[in-house]
């Protein structure tokens, strides 16, 4: 008689059994996920001095032959941290002004009043901005407009043969002049 107490029901018992376990692989499954999702984030900060590192890297403008002394030319390039998805968003620009055979000026295209890009005039000499009459002379300095100060100058580097530009970030009102 006492066996007959302690019986189960086979069939209800690996019901149970598989039903605990189920839950119990549901609930890992889960918590690795979250896991993985709040490790992102974490990951993403630890590697952000190395991802800053390459966007600071040098861009090529192009041969140094490309550019003829006494002119402004507006190149465009491709930020090293874009991606094969990002589009337009990864071309950046600048302009660059070959002054002699060995000197370079290079400016940022961004207006220094509110960031719009700058456009090259060279019947005028001038830069004029389309946002709000901001003017430049051809050295980049401010000449007309609600502009607070000349273009940004962007560094840049000669090797090889090949111009290389440093576009790192936005420039703002705290660059030198
Ligand atoms: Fe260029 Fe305002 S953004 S003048």
């Amino acid at each position: 008689m006492a066996s007959k107490n302690t019986e189960q029901v086979p069939g209800a018992d690996g019901q149970s059994t598989g039903r605990r376990g189920w839950l119990q692989w549901a609930g890992q499954t889960l918590g690795a996920l979250s896991a993985i999702a709040l490790g992102i984030p974490i990951v993403w900060y630890l590697l952000g001095p190395v991802l800053r590192r390459r966007s600071e890297a040098w861009l090529d403008a192009g041969k140094l032959d490309s550019f003829s002394v006494g002119q402004t030319k507006l190149v465009d390039m491709r930020n090293r941290v874009g991606r094969p998805w990002s589009g337009e968003s990864a071309r950046v620009a600048a302009y660059v002004r070959r002054r002699s055979q060995k000197d370079f000026v290079v400016f940022a295209v961004n207006c220094t009043h509110l960031g719009c890009p700058v456009s090259w005039f060279s019947q005028s000499g001038l830069f004029m901005c389309p946002c709000h009459g901001g003017v430049y002379y051809a050295d980049g300095s401010r000449a007309a407009g609600p502009p607070p100060r000349g273009l940004y100058k962007l560094p840049h580097r000669m090797m090889g043969g090949r111009l290389q530009i440093k576009i790192s970030h936005l420039p703002t009102l705290a660059e030198p002049a």
